[in-house]
């Protein structure tokens, strides 16, 4: 499907996009905990890197939560029971899960207007070069962050609206971060709208711990993409050679959590920050938390944010969630 002239692009322009990565490298690099936020990890090279990932058998995430979707995805419609439907999908990467939602629509006769929301532009193509045409389908993409995205479709959404979360996106905001995300979403959307959300569960953690260090090193390349970005983008002479990946397991948070560590001490150069950051010997830079979840977190944070849980779908490892909830004023 050619989508190139369907993308709507966020109204921020290039140039204050490039100075809010600059002010969230310089806010994140400067702090006692050296971090950096997780959204900057999706460049051209991050999605197609990600892409990868997702593909690796040792990411689950992606197959497991695939084959619940393609499991419920004729259940929806009739759970849901609209002629006509607009999905929005809040960082829908390169749509193969949202072709399947998708699919169950059509299958049940109903039109759907389709309207992915990512910050990455590369993963806006490649969704565009998955989705499949038809008559009863719109397909219109917005490349921004996901409120703002939200904002602009809304502005043109006059049916009943299906949210899409998947992929466990929401594991990367903390237990609070969470409950402030679902409560503005909902503050977005109107009584009956829906949402369904991706959900990452509690499980053995050598799984979990394999999943987030891929035996081809693809996240490895993935989290060290974060600081090529800086290089091209800020002016940076990070050396991707003296910093490592580290990905583990926090079993009191209940998340993975994402670093690079820089394996001696040096100091890193920023041309557009006009300014060097020192780092120690085996310092880290926080680049993500991944937060698991049991029935019960899942069940809490719908009540705590305005939803009715309608339905959970589990794979049979229950490995992955995806819940489904419906609006509530
Ligand atoms: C982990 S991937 C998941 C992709 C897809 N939903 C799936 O389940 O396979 C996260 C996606 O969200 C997008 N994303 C990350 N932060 C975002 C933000 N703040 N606003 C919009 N999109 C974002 C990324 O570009 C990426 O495509």
């Amino acid at each position: 499907m050619d989508l190139s002239k369907l993308i709507i692009k966020n109204n921020m322009e290039g140039n204050s996009q490039k100075d809010q990565f600059a002010i969230d490298v310089l806010t994140g690099l400067c702090a006692k905990s050296k971090n950096l936020p997780a959204k900057y990890f999706y460049d051209d090279t991050g999605s197609e890197v990600f892409q990868k990932i997702t593909k690796h058998e040792d990411y689950y995430l992606t197959t497991t939560e695939f084959k619940i979707l393609n499991s419920i995805k004729n259940q929806l419609p009739e759970v849901i029971g609209e002629k006509e439907i607009d999905i929005i999908e809040l960082g829908a990467g390169d749509g193969h899960k949202s072709q399947l939602i998708i699919d169950g629509f059509l299958n049940a006769n109903c039109k759907v207007n389709f309207y992915p929301i990512d910050i990455s532009e590369k993963a806006m193509v490649m969704l565009s070069q998955n989705m499949v045409s038809h008559p009863n389908l719109t397909v219109k993409g917005v490349v921004a962050e996901y409120f703002d995205g939200l904002r602009l479709v809304r502005n043109q959404s006059k049916n009943k609206q299906l949210v899409l979360f998947l992929g466990s996106n929401i594991g990367n905001f903390d237990r609070i971060q969470n409950q402030g995300f679902l409560r503005r979403l909902w503050m977005s959307l109107n009584a009956s709208d829906s949402v369904l959300l991706g959900f990452d569960l509690k499980k053995d953690v050598s799984i979990l711990t394999a999943a987030y260090n891929d035996s081809s090193g693809h996240t490895r390349e993935f989290n060290l993409n974060i600081l090529r970005r800086i290089n091209a983008e800020l002016g940076g002479n990070f050396n991707i050679d003296k910093f490592k990946h580290f990905g583990v397991y926090n079993p009191v948070l209940g998340a993975m959590e994402s670093y690079v560590l820089s394996t001696q001490e040096q100091d890193v150069y920023v041309s557009e920050l006009q300014r060097a950051f020192h780092f120690d010997a085996y310092e880290p830079i926080h680049l993500e938390y991944s937060f698991k979840f049991t029935h019960g977190d899942i069940e809490f944070l719908c009540q705590q944010t305005g939803f009715e849980l309608i339905k959970q779908y589990s794979d049979k490892k229950e490995y992955f969630v995806d819940s489904l909830w419906k609006v509530v004023k």
